[in-house]
C-alpha cells in the first residue's frame, strides 16, 4: 500500500544518494521541475475561464499552431529554471534554438542541460482533456566554464541522469526517474504538496490496450497495419482494447497502470514519424525501461538512437513487454 503521508520533498532528500552526482544539485533541479509544474497546474485549471485558450498566432519550429498554453507553459518552466544556479542549458519544443544560461557570476559553471515539452498534448486544452508537461535532463559534456553547445545537448538517451513527466488530468501527479525506478507522486491541490501515491510503478508484462491514431491507418507501413489487425482478432484474450486520448503523456500514464502499448509510427507522409526524440521519446522510453517495460522505433532501443538535431523525430513504440515484443515480431516480418 503507498504511503500517501510521505511527501515529494521528503523523498527526494531519502533517495538523495541514489542520485549519480550526489550534489544535492539534481535534488535542487527536481524541486524546481516540480515548482514550475504547480505554476503551470494553476494555469491549466482555470483554463476555461480566463483568456488562456486558443491560439496565440504564431508557429513553432515545428510547423504547429502555438496554443496560449504552450507559451505560458515554455516560459514558465524555463523561468524557474534558470533562477537556479543548476541548469546550464534548456532545450525546448517551442525554441529554434538551445538556451544557454550563464550561472553565477557568468561563469558557465552550471552542470544539467534539461529538455522540456513544456506542454504535451496542445490539442486537447480547448476541450478540458488531459494534458501534460516532459522533461529530460542530462549532466553536460563539454567543459565547465565555457558556455553549452548542440553536443551537450545532442546526447544519446541512455546518458539522461533522470526523465519525467507531469500529468495535468483528474488530478496532477510528476512521475519520474533518476534510474532507480519509477514513483509517482500526486499534488493534493488545497496545500500544494505532491505525495507519494504511486511507489515503484511497473508497466504489467502483459496489457490489453493499444493506443494508436487509427485514422492514419492507410499511411501506415504494414507491420503496424498487421499488429493493430492482430490487436483486433477474436482469439485467446483479444480483441484488445483500443484507447488513444492524443496527448502521449496521458496515454502513456494509462497504460504503465494498467499495461498496454503506445505507438506513433513512421507514415507515408512523415516517415520519420510525429514525435520529438529528444524531449518526448527519450524521457518516456527511460521511463519505460525504468518500469520494466520496453520502447523502441518498431526495430531498434529508442536509448542508443545517436541525435543529429535538436528537433529530430523518431517513429516511438512503448509499453509492456510482451505486447511490444509482439509488435515489433511484425514490423521484423512485414
Ligand atoms: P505536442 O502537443 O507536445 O506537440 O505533442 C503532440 C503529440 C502527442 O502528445 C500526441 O500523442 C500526438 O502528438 C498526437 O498526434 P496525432 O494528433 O497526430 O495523433
Ligand atoms: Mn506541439
Ligand atoms: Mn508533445
Ligand atoms: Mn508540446
Amino acid at each position: 500500500m503507498a504511503n500517501k503521508n510521505k511527501t515529494l520533498g521528503e523523498f527526494i532528500i531519502e533517495n538523495q544518494e541514489e542520485f549519480k552526482y550526489s550534489s544535492g544539485e539534481l535534488s535542487r533541479l527536481i524541486n524546481s521541475i516540480r515548482l514550475a509544474a504547480k505554476v503551470v497546474n494553476h494555469e491549466v485549471n482555470k483554463a476555461g475561464l480566463v483568456d488562456i485558450l486558443g491560439a496565440v498566432g504564431d508557429q513553432n519550429i515545428q510547423g504547429e499552431d502555438q496554443q496560449k498554453l504552450d507559451v505560458y507553459a515554455n516560459e514558465a518552466f524555463i523561468k524557474t529554471l534558470t533562477n537556479r544556479e543548476i541548469v546550464c542549458g534548456i532545450a525546448s519544443e517551442e525554441e529554434d534554438d538551445f538556451i544557454t544560461i550563464k550561472g553565477r557570476n557568468e561563469k558557465n559553471d552550471n552542470k544539467y542541460v534539461v529538455l522540456i515539452d513544456p506542454l504535451d498534448g496542445s490539442s486537447n486544452i480547448d476541450v478540458n482533456v488531459s494534458v501534460g508537461t516532459i522533461f529530460s535532463i542530462y549532466r553536460r559534456i563539454t567543459p565547465s566554464g565555457s558556455p553549452v553547445t548542440i553536443d551537450d545537448f545532442l546526447q544519446p538517451g541512455n546518458r539522461q541522469v533522470a526523465a519525467g513527466y507531469i500529468v495535468y488530468g483528474t488530478s496532477t501527479m510528476i512521475v519520474y526517474t533518476t534510474g532507480h525506478g519509477v514513483n509517482g507522486f500526486t499534488l493534493n491541490p488545497a496545500i500544494g504538496t505532491y505525495y507519494l501515491s504511486h511507489p515503484n510503478m511497473k508497466f504489467p508484462k502483459d496489457g490489453h490496450i493499444y493506443s494508436v491514431n487509427e485514422g492514419n491507418y492507410v499511411h501506415f507501413p504494414q507491420g503496424v497495419k498487421d499488429y493493430i489487425k492482430y490487436c483486433q482478432k477474436e482469439e485467446g484474450d483479444r480483441p484488445y482494447t483500443a484507447r488513444y486520448i492524443g496527448s502521449m503523456v496521458s496515454d502513456f500514464h494509462r497504460n504503465l497502470i494498467k499495461g498496454g502499448i503506445y505507438i506513433y509510427p513512421s507514415t507515408s507522409k512523415n516517415p520519420d514519424g510525429k514525435l520529438r526524440l529528444l524531449y518526448e521519446c527519450n524521457p518516456m522510453a527511460l521511463l519505460t525501461e525504468q518500469a520494466g517495460g520496453k520502447a523502441s522505433d518498431g526495430f531498434n532501443r529508442i536509448l542508443d538512437i545517436e541525435p543529429t538535431k535538436l528537433h529530430q523525430r523518431v517513429p516511438f513504440f512503448c509499453g509492456s513487454v510482451n505486447m511490444m515484443e509482439k509488435a515489433e515480431e511484425f514490423m521484423k516480418n512485414a
